[in-house]
C-alpha cells in the first residue's frame, strides 16, 4: 500500500492537530489510517454497521457499489459467470490466479477425496427433529467437524489451513443436502465423485434409491452458477464474522459455523427465503402496490426483501446474471409464465420507477431472483441459504487464511461509546429503593 497523503485532525484539544496517514490500495477509496489516533488524542473513532470504516485489507474481492462492479481477484463476475466452472471459481479465490487445466485436475481430485463425511458425523442428525431447519443443522453439523478433524488444526500452518478449506469446501454440500433429505425422511445420498461439483449436489438432495437419478446439465450448469454469484463478496457479515472469530485463532470449523449462524439472518443471506416467502405473500399484480406502500411507510417495519444493498447503489450486478439464469431456467423447463417470476419482474418494474427507492439507491440485490431460480430447480425456500452458505465457504475460508496470513492482524476487539451509568456506590439490599 502506498502512504502519500496525510490526513490531519485539528482536535482543539491539543496545540497540534492529530496527523494520520492516509492509505491507498490498488483500486478503490483511500483510508484513513487510524490505528494511532487514541494515543495521539485519546480519541475512538464511532461507526457502528462500519459504514465507513475497511476492517482490514485484503486482495481477494472488489466491489464498486456505485458502478454496480464486483471483481474475484481482478476478474469481472460476468466474465467468470461465463467461462468459469465453480471449481474454477475456488481456486481463484484462494490461490489468487486461474487453474490451468492441470491445477483444475488436481484440484477436483483433491475435493472429491474429502466429499464424503464421517459416518460418526452422519449420527448427528439423528439427534434433530425432522422439521428442523436445515441452516439449524448445517449451524451444529459444521461446528462439530472439528471433534472429527484434529490433524490440521494448527491455524498456523498454511498447509494446515488449505487442508482445512478443501474439507470444508468438500464436505458442505453433502452436509446440507442430508440436512435436506432428513426434513424429508428420505435415506441420505453418498456422493458420486464421477459428477461435477454442482451436479453431485443435485444427485444428494434429490436422488432416491428406488428410481435411476440424471442430473438435468442445463440445471446443473444453473446451480454452478448460482455457486459463483455467491462465492465471495468483500467484508459482508458473515465473512467479517468469520474473521473476528478467526481473529483469536479459533478453529476454522468453528469460524464457518460463526459465518454460518450470521448469513441466516434475513438482512443476509436469509433474504432469499424471505423473498420468496414475500412474492408468495404478494400472490398478485395487483396487490404490488400495498406492499409497495408499507416498504415505504416508516411506522411498518416490512421492507421489500431483496431490495437495497449496504455498498451496491446501483444495480447489483449478481442479480442481472441471476435474473438471466431465471429466464435460462424457466425456458429449459417450459415455465416462461411462472407466476412469481412474472410477479417479481414486474414488482421490481415498479419498485424501480417509484422516487423512495429511486431516492434511496434501492436495487435488487443477488437474493432478489436467486430464490425464484432455485425454486425452479426443485430446491424448497427452507434450503436456500443452506445452498447460500455452500457457496460463500470458499469465500469465508479464503478471507479467513488472508486474515490469519496477514503480518498486520491482530484479534478483532472493537471498543465503545459508553453511555451508561457513571460509577457509584453499592448500597445494601437493606438500602435499596
Ligand atoms: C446480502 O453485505 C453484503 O455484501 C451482503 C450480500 C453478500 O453477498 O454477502 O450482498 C448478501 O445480504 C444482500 C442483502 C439481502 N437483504 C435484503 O434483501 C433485506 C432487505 N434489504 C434491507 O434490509 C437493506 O437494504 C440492507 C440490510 C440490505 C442494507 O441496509 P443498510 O445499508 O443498513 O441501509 P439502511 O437500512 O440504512 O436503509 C437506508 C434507507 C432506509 O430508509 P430511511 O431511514 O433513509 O428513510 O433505505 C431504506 C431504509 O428504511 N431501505 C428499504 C429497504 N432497504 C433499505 N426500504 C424498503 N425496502 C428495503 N428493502
Amino acid at each position: 500500500m502506498d502512504q502519500k497523503k496525510i490526513a490531519k485532525l485539528d482536535l482543539e484539544i491539543n496545540k497540534q492537530p492529530a496527523e494520520l496517514p492516509i492509505l491507498s490500495g490498488s483500486m478503490g477509496p483511500d483510508v484513513i489510517d487510524i490505528r494511532k489516533l487514541h494515543a495521539k488524542s485519546g480519541l475512538f473513532t464511532y461507526d457502528p454497521g462500519f459504514l465507513s470504516t475497511a476492517s482490514s485489507r485484503s486482495e481477494i474481492t472488489f466491489i464498486d457499489g456505485e458502478k454496480g462492479i464486483l471483481l474475484y481477484r481482478g476478474y469481472p463476475i460476468e466474465q467468470l459467470a461465463e467461462h468459469c466452472d465453480f471449481m474454477e471459481v475456488c481456486w481463484l479465490l484462494m490461490k489468487g490466479e486461474l487453474p490451468t487445466a492441470e491445477q483444475k485436475t488436481s484440484f477436483v481430485k483433491a475435493i472429491n477425496a474429502h466429499s464424503m463425511v464421517h459416518e460418526q458425523l452422519i449420527q448427528f442428525y439423528q439427534g434433530f427433529r425432522r422439521d428442523a431447519h436445515p441452516m439449524a443443522v448445517t449451524v451444529g453439523v459444521v461446528g462439530a467437524l472439528s471433534a472429527f478433524y484434529h490433524e490440521a488444526l494448527d491455524v498456523s500452518d498454511i498447509q494446515n489451513r488449505e487442508e482445512s478449506a478443501i474439507h470444508l469446501i468438500a464436505k458442505l454440500p453433502n452436509i446440507t443436502a442430508m440436512a435436506y433429505k432428513y426434513n424429508l425422511g428420505h435415506p441420505f445420498n453418498y456422493p458420486q465423485n464421477h459428477l461435477s461439483y454442482a451436479q453431485n449436489f443435485m444427485h444428494m438432495m434429490f436422488a432416491v434409491p428406488a428410481e435411476e437419478y440424471k442430473p438435468n446439465p442445463v440445471l446443473a450448469r444453473a446451480l454452478d452458477r448460482i455457486l459463483i454469484l455467491h462465492a465471495d463478496h468483500e467484508q459482508n457479515a458473515s465473512t467479517s464474522t468469520v474473521r473476528l472469530a478467526g481473529s483469536s485463532g479459533a478453529n476454522p470449523f468453528a469460524c464457518i459455523s460463526a459465518g454460518i449462524a450470521c448469513l441466516w439472518g434475513p438482512a443476509h443471506g436469509g433474504a432469499n427465503e424471505a423473498c420468496l416467502n414475500m412474492l408468495e405473500e404478494i400472490g398478485d399484480e395487483t396487490r404490488i402496490s400495498q406492499y409497495i406502500a408499507r416498504a415505504k411507510d416508516s411506522n411498518d417495519n416490512f421492507r421489500l426483501v431483496g431490495f437495497g444493498h449496504r455498498v451496491y447503489k446501483n444495480f447489483d450486478p449478481r442479480a442481472k446474471l441471476m435474473r438471466e439464469t431465471c429466464h435460462e431456467v424457466l425456458d429449459e423447463l417450459g415455465l416462461q409464465d411462472d407466476r412469481l417470476f412474472k410477479l417479481a419482474m414486474k414488482l421490481e418494474k415498479i419498485a424501480l420507477e417509484d422516487e423512495y427507492f429511486i431516492s434511496r439507491k434501492l436495487y435488487p440485490n443477488v437474493d432478489f431472483y436467486s430464490g425464484i431460480v432455485q425454486r425452479a430447480l426443485g430446491i424448497p425456500a427452507s434450503m436456500f441459504t443452506a445452498i447460500f452458505a455452500t457457496a460463500r465457504t470458499v469465500g469465508w475460508v479464503a478471507q479467513w487464511s488472508e486474515m490469519i496470513s496477514d503480518p498486520e492482524q491482530k484479534i478483532g476487539r472493537p471498543r465503545q461509546l459508553y453511555t451508561g451509568k457513571s460509577t457509584r456506590k453499592v448500597l445494601p439490599i437493606a438500602e435499596r429503593e
